[in-house]
């Protein structure tokens, strides 16, 4: 598919998030490298005839730090919720494109191409459609398809036009288009996108069908029968919603073998979590897995583009669902880049020209606050390959605040800049050493976190 080059602009540097609740928490690796001034991941995948997109929601399209990376970075978007038929029919026959009308306009602005994201999914359904008699939900199903495909006709390169309608034992699942409907319904359903988008690639998309297994199978066979009989399928959607560790050997196997049907495959949901909190030791791993996935999908020519379910953790679906999980993509909740972004990008073919991580990394956190006041402690961790002699490190004072005393550091604050060195006796860190200091803070506004950056001296 033609994948455009993406918008070279700066990326913001990392900015404070507020985090709901008590205590907050704010991280920044630094890994400075000129590589950054030099290309983007969706720019770096163009040149490969691919596109490296992100998963996105409404709620964060206000956010300008957010979509400031969002803008710039990838050259393709999915609709990460607002086309699910929950939003776009909440009532029968009654179509509501607002919030998903956004989402598109913005990657249109920033010349994205678009995944329309999903059609026919048991989730996310309202619940009227599970109450319509069986003998009618055939026809309200091409009624819905033809509504929101034909809406954003020609606007979307790939529809996913069925989603996880398969167990993970090869069976199929037993939704309510499954029941009232029977196995036909997916054709059904590709037919009925076909009519409504004939220039959009038509998908199969579902998780845990990115190695090989039953699962995989399934859908395999489910292709090769389409193709057979001629119903209108393109591509099949390997969601990718990994572990760290545990990326199948048998991914770029798989999309050959979807490939040699005929179809194209895309890596559609990528994200790969991992107990948190974070370490550098888990950093790298989850780097050499991101490597990984993108290697096999640039190994097979009809891979045509791999897109994160969203890309930073900070606006990650994996925390709310598996607790104690997380840290699943590339950027950290201030929007710093990880190891695993600079693994995809030396991946598709940008040069990393620093060592990185450089030094240090530091954490911010609030352990205590009160009204107009608050106590926060600062850990400075070696992330580099020789011990320190020395740290720094520096946040911007927002909304009213101002550092009132301080331990185990020293202080210089010039205007809204803060900056803390060492004290003569924790300057010097063993390699994945860390320590901490802390002060005793005083604000009049809602007390952000701000983004900390860390240098070695
Ligand atoms: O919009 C309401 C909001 O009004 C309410 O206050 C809030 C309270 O919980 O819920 C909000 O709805 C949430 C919705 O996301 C929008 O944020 C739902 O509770 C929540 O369940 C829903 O989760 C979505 C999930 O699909 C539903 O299964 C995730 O954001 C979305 O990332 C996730 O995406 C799926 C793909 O579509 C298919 N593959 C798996 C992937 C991850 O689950």
């Amino acid at each position: 598919m033609p994948a455009p080059a993406g918008r070279a602009r700066h990326v913001l540097a990392a900015t404070a998030v507020a985090v709901a609740g008590a205590l907050a928490v704010g991280t920044a690796v630094a890994a400075p490298s000129p590589a950054e001034a030099g290309s983007t991941l969706g720019r770096l995948a163009a040149a490969k005839g691919r596109y490296f997109g992100s998963a996105t929601d409404n709620p964060t399209l206000d956010n300008a730090p957010y979509t400031a990376v969002l803008g710039s970075e990838f050259n393709q978007i999915t609709v990460g919720n607002t086309q699910k038929w929950q939003y776009t029919e909440p009532s029968r026959g009654q179509f509501d494109f607002t919030q998903a009308d956004r989402i598109v306009a913005f990657a249109q602005a920033h010349d994205q191409v678009v995944r329309g994201h999903t059609l026919v999914w048991h989730n996310q359904l309202p619940d009227w459609v599970n109450d319509v008699p069986a003998g009618e939900l055939l026809g309200v199903v091409r009624n819905h398809i033809s509504a929101v495909a034909g809406h954003y006709r020609g606007q979307v390169v790939h529809w996913d036009v069925v989603n996880e309608a398969f167990e993970e034992d090869g069976t199929r699942r037993q939704t309510v288009f499954q029941q009232k409907i029977g196995d036909g319904y997916i054709a059904e359903a590709f037919k009925a996108a076909r009519a409504a988008d004939p220039h959009a690639k038509l998908y199969y998309n579902d998780y845990n069908i990115d190695g090989i297994g039953a699962k995989s199978d399934a859908v395999y066979e489910m292709v090769k029968s389409f193709k057979r009989q001629g119903i209108p399928i393109d591509g099949v959607g390997l969601q990718a919603h990994l572990i760290l560790g545990q990326v199948p050997s048998t991914v770029e196997q798989n999309i050959r073998r979807f490939a040699e049907l005929g179809v194209d495959v895309a890596i559609t949901e990528l994200d790969i979590r991992m107990r948190t909190p974070r370490d550098a030791a888990k950093d790298a791993q989850q780097a050499q897995d991101y490597r990984a996935v993108v290697n096999a999908c640039l190994a097979v020519t009809r891979c045509v583009g791999i897109t994160v379910w969203d890309f930073s953790d900070g606006y990650s679906w994996i925390p709310s669902v598996f607790p104690g999980e997380g840290a699943a993509l590339i950027y950290d909740e201030n929007f710093a880049k990880k190891p695993a972004y600079w693994a995809v990008y030396e991946a598709l073919g940008g040069t990393v020209t620093t060592d990185p991580p450089a030094g240090c990394a530091a954490t911010y956190r609030v352990t205590a606050q009160w009204h107009g006041g608050f106590q926060a402690e600062v850990t400075v961790r070696n992330t580099g390959t020789t011990a320190t002699t020395g740290w720094t490190v520096r946040w911007t004072l927002a909304q009213g605040q101002a550092v009132r005393s301080l331990w185990n550091g020293v202080l210089a604050t010039n205007g809204q800049e803060a900056t803390v060195r060492n004290a003569p006796y924790n300057g010097r860190l063993a390699v994945g050493a860390a320590t901490t200091f802390g002060f005793i803070g005083s604000s009049t506004g809602t007390n952000p976190v701000p983004a900390v950056t860390c240098a070695t001296a």
